[in-house]
């Protein structure tokens, strides 16, 4: 299928959307590494992120796959982390109920829906539901405005019209340096293949200018809303 084509023809890291730089607030404010929580990778991909989150002191960290070349070569380049790697769908997983503190999904559920499966999207989120512990965080990765519909469908099938999703935050993630270069490019290339970008350097050098600046944004962006978050905090402290 799709995915294990992509990851038997490609080597090396890619991570869709944002690297650990970019979500290191989120994990840090709802899931602190100090805990030693036990982390559920869901669709690890070739994703940097959970070496990059072992270095920020995750050390426990189940990844998982559908696709057997991602999770060999990720197995193989990441060996020394100790981390495990194993191939598994993310709608009928093999771990025990209450297994994890954190689940992080970066984009599967996207891949999903983008392949028109919402039926899988439900399956996934009660299988995320089962897997972890009562109180547990799922961090989710998103572009989809269906997402949080599917999710809570698949959790109220299975367990009842009571159980929902509790939405802790919704964030705006700043995308990664490469995720913008690339979001700018698509605009700019008006659905021509990527590739077309690399013969044209006088637009690569135009959408890295735009990249660079979207990017300056978002930071200031975001500053912004840590600041409020803050002297929200303060002033819920405060009473
Ligand atoms: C958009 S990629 C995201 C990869 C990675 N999380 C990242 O952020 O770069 C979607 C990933 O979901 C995986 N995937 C798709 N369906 C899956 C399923 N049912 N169970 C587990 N993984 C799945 C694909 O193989 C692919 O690695």
């Amino acid at each position: 299928d799709y995915w294990e084509t992509r990851f038997q023809e490609t080597d090396g890291l890619f991570d869709w959307y944002a690297t650990y730089q970019e979500l290191a607030g989120v994990f840090e404010e709802f899931c602190p590494a100090p805990a030693e929580p036990e982390v559920l990778m869901v669709g690890c991909g070739n994703s940097a992120l959970s070496s990059e989150m072992h270095a920020a002191g995750y050390r426990r960290i189940a990844n998982i796959d559908v696709s057997a070349a991602a999770v060999e070569k990720m197995a193989a380049h990441f060996r020394d982390l100790g981390l495990s790697w194993q191939v598994m769908d993310a709608t009928d997983m093999a771990f025990a109920e209450g297994s994890f503190d954190l689940a992080v999904d970066k984009g599967t559920l996207d891949a999903m829906m983008h392949g028109g499966a919402a039926d899988q999207v439900e399956a996934l989120s009660t299988e995320v539901w089962r897997t972890l512990r009562p109180g547990g965080v799922f961090v989710l990765v998103s572009h989809s405005p269906a997402r949080l519909a599917a999710l809570d469908r698949g959790v109220a099938a299975r367990y009842g019209q009571g159980a929902r999703w509790e939405a802790l935050e919704l964030r705006r993630c700043p995308l990664s340096a490469q995720a913008t270069l690339i979001n700018v490019l698509r605009s700019k290339l008006n659905g021509r293949p990527l590739a077309e970008a690399f013969k044209d350097a006088a637009l690569l050098r135009e959408a890295a200018d735009e990249a660079r600046q979207s990017r300056k944004q978002m930071a200031l962006l975001e500053a912004f809303r840590q600041f409020r978050a803050r002297k929200a905090r303060q002033a819920a402290a405060e009473g």
